[in-house]
């Protein structure tokens, strides 16, 4: 399939670019390079290095025969949303609804929308939180994913869009950013590369649902299936505490520091967690990557950032 990657130059896009490519589909990706890095596009995936919101756009679509939207580019820190909400919407609102103008006119059915578990359901109600759970965003980052999804039944329903929405939980691995939801592992690893204290805000038994960027991959692959339309979780079910987080870090990196516990940050989110059961039940998606061994590849990869980076099945 021809297939057009937003963002596919970040962390999560450049690893589905890879497998898109590996299982032999022809790979657009489209990306403004503001986070995103060009040695992490795959050679053989065609870059155009635009703004979302650059009229050019239009111009591949003329030119390129995409018959699939995998949508990842994004502005994802959810501190920069708090401080520019507009920016935040320009990007993540605004910017998806070119694109599935686009897929409209170019009669473009396929749509997957890399969306978000944790910030969208907030402090929750049960554990994991399964779709039917309440959405209740305590940012605009989240109010924005939660916002083009409504968008995206909206096109469903009166343009013959196929959405594909993937909630993910908190991703971490190779290539990933500081500021993205599951950054405190980047975080760590570059504090500890540097021989520092890993610094942990608040007691550390806040806790996330942390899945590996190669899980998310396979997802990414699933997602492309005719059969396969609406919103899916993607997450492992488990919360695990940012003590807990470091604990792993630390053993990886092979010393012996304790952590340092600053004051709590304001507004932080105490527990998440996702079910990925429908997902599991309707497309045979689960977990593959066991924490420790996925939080070891990470550090190894930011202690040898050049060497390849290769998927571990
Ligand atoms: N990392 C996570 O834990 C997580 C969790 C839930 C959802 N997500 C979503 O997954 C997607 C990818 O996130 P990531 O962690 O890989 O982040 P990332 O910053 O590495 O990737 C985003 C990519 O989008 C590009 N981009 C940003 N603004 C753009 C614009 N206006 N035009 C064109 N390109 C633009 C960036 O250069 C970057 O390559 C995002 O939509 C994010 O909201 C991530």
């Amino acid at each position: 399939m021809n297939i057009m990657v937003t963002g596919g130059a970040g962390f999560i896009g450049s690893h589905i670019v890879d497998a898109y490519i590996r299982e032999g589909h022809r790979v657009v990706v489209l990306d403004n390079l503001s986070t995103g890095k060009r040695e992490q596009v795959h050679p053989d995936a065609t870059l155009y290095a635009l703004d979302l919101m650059d009229p050019k756009v239009k111009e591949i679509f003329q030119k390129e025969n995409i018959e699939v939207i995998n949508h990842h580019a994004a502005q994802i820190s959810v501190t920069q949303s708090v401080a520019d909400p507009a920016f935040d919407a320009e990007i993540n609102i605004v910017g998806s609804l070119k694109l599935l103008q686009l897929a409209v006119s170019h009669q473009i059915h396929k749509f997957i929308f890399a969306s978000t578990g944790g910030a969208l359901y907030g402090e929750q109600d049960y554990f994991p939180a399964d779709e039917e759970h309440p959405t209740q965003p305590m940012s605009p980052y989240g109010i924005a994913k939660l916002t083009v999804e409504r968008y995206l039944n909206f096109y469903r329903e009166n343009f013959n869009i196929q959405p594909k929405i993937l909630r993910y939980s908190n991703v971490y691995g190779p290539r990933q950013d500081p500021h993205g939801e599951a950054g405190v592992v980047a975080i760590f690893c570059k504090q500890l590369l540097k021989d520092q204290q890993p610094v942990i805000f608040g007691d550390g038994e806040q806790t996330r649902d942390f899945v590996s960027v190669f899980d998310v991959v396979n997802a990414n692959l699933k997602a492309l299936a005719e059969n396969c339309e609406g919103t899916y979780n993607v997450g492992t079910g488990k919360e695990t505490s940012v003590n807990s987080i470091a604990a792993s870090i630390i053993k990886a990196s092979g010393k012996s520091f304790s952590p340092q516990h600053d004051p709590p940050r304001m507004g932080e989110q105490r527990r998440s967690s996702i079910d990925y059961g429908k997902f599991n039940r309707e497309h045979g998606w689960q977990p593959a990557q066991p924490l420790d061994e996925g939080l070891k590849n990470t550090f190894d990869f930011f202690a040898h950032p050049s060497r390849a980076q290769v998927n571990p099945d």
